[in-house]
């Protein structure tokens, strides 16, 4: 690389995990330029030293004019659609946005030559694996649309790398949680367990478990937190794997989570622990398309990428969630 600041584009960038992620390019020294619509991002966490425009990644010919006026070295892709229920409901619009978009930015960088990309992919193309843990080679099955649009762009990378020499890194990310300094997650309405969690706890109102009949230790679904500044750490790691000399050309998918399982009571008596209240509980019906244990070998992550979790034990991620 010349000597000049790399220059990554990083879309979804206003977003829960697209801020963290900005955060850790520019302490690491990168130029950051965000692309969000604001259809669920925020600008109040775009940081000051980033550049933004408004605006869908969509759009081909204002990406090719972007891509080459900011002379971008490395395309962060973590702008998605990313709601299971809603994904199902309207296959029309995540299809539309997270691979027909998407490819129009794939084929974008394509035409201008910027052939490296690091793709927010997620644990969701799994599906429900019978496994212990879930290694990369663990076949893609997504049981749900969302799951199925991040396989299809994943596909697309890797043909893209095939035919026209790309170099792509696909983080596929497990069930990220917890807020940094500057960021928190803010989804509305909030259906992730951990926030709504202490919700519950702060509020007294009932949280409702859904399944403890499931084949797991205790009955209740077993999942993987990660916290979200590991996720903008590995985002991190992978641009500068692909910026290093020697990159391979090629696609990669790489499993991002902290390698731990914790099941929904362990983190409801983690919250109760972490905030000295009690959650008043309700056992609920199992929740549609919800896998009974999702939990990640990391290894390649590792060995890759030189990147492991530093802040996912569940009880950190908790508290960072609760101030
Ligand atoms: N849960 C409850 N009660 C609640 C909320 C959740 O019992 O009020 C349970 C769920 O049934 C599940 C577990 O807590 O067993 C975790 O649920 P989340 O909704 O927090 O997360 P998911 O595992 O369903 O999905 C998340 C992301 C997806 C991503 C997936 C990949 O939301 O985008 O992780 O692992 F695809």
């Amino acid at each position: 690389m010349s000597e000049r600041a790399t220059s990554v584009l990083l879309t979804g960038g206003a977003g829960y995990i697209g801020a963290a992620t900005a955060d850790a390019l520019l302490a690491d020294g990168h130029r950051v330029v965000i692309l969000d619509d604001l259809s669920s991002g925020h600008t109040d966490t775009i940081p000051n030293e980033a550049s933004f425009k408004t605006g869908s990644y969509g759009e081909a010919d204002k990406m090719e004019e972007l891509l080459r006026d900011a002379r971008i070295d490395v395309v962060v892709h973590c702008g998605a659609k990313s709601i299971v229920a809603e994904s199902d409901e309207h296959p029309d619009r995540y299809f539309a946005n997270n691979v027909q978009a998407s490819l129009n930015l794939l084929n974008a960088a394509c035409n201008v030559g910027v052939k490296r990309i690091v793709f927010s992919s997620s644990a969701a193309v799994y599906g429900a694996p019978t496994s212990s843990t879930i290694n990369e080679a663990t076949p893609l099955a997504p049981v749900n649309t969302y799951g199925a649009t991040k396989v299809a762009f994943e596909l697309a990378l890797r043909s893209f790398a095939d035919a026209y020499e790309m170099q792509s890194v696909s983080l596929r990310y497990f069930n990220v949680a917890g807020s940094t300094e500057r960021v928190r997650e803010r989804h509305d309405p909030e259906t992730h367990l951990l926030p709504r969690l202490i919700h519950a706890a702060e509020s007294g109102e009932p949280f409702s478990i859904y399944g403890n009949d499931y084949a797991t230790p205790d009955g209740s679904a077993l999942r993987d937190y990660v916290h979200v500044g590991d996720v903008a750490a590995a985002n991190l790691a992978a641009v500068n794997y692909l910026l290093r000399d020697g990159a391979p050309v090629g696609h990669t998918a790489v499993n991002i989570g902290s390698g731990v399982g914790t099941s929904v009571k362990q983190a409801i008596s983690a919250v109760e622990r972490a905030t000295k209240r009690t959650v008043n509980v309700e056992v609920q019906p199992r929740r549609a398309g919800d896998p009974p244990r999702l939990i990640a070998d990391i290894t390649r992550a590792v060995a890759l990428l030189n990147w492991r979790p530093r802040q996912s034990e569940t009880t950190r991620i908790i508290r960072s969630l609760i101030g």
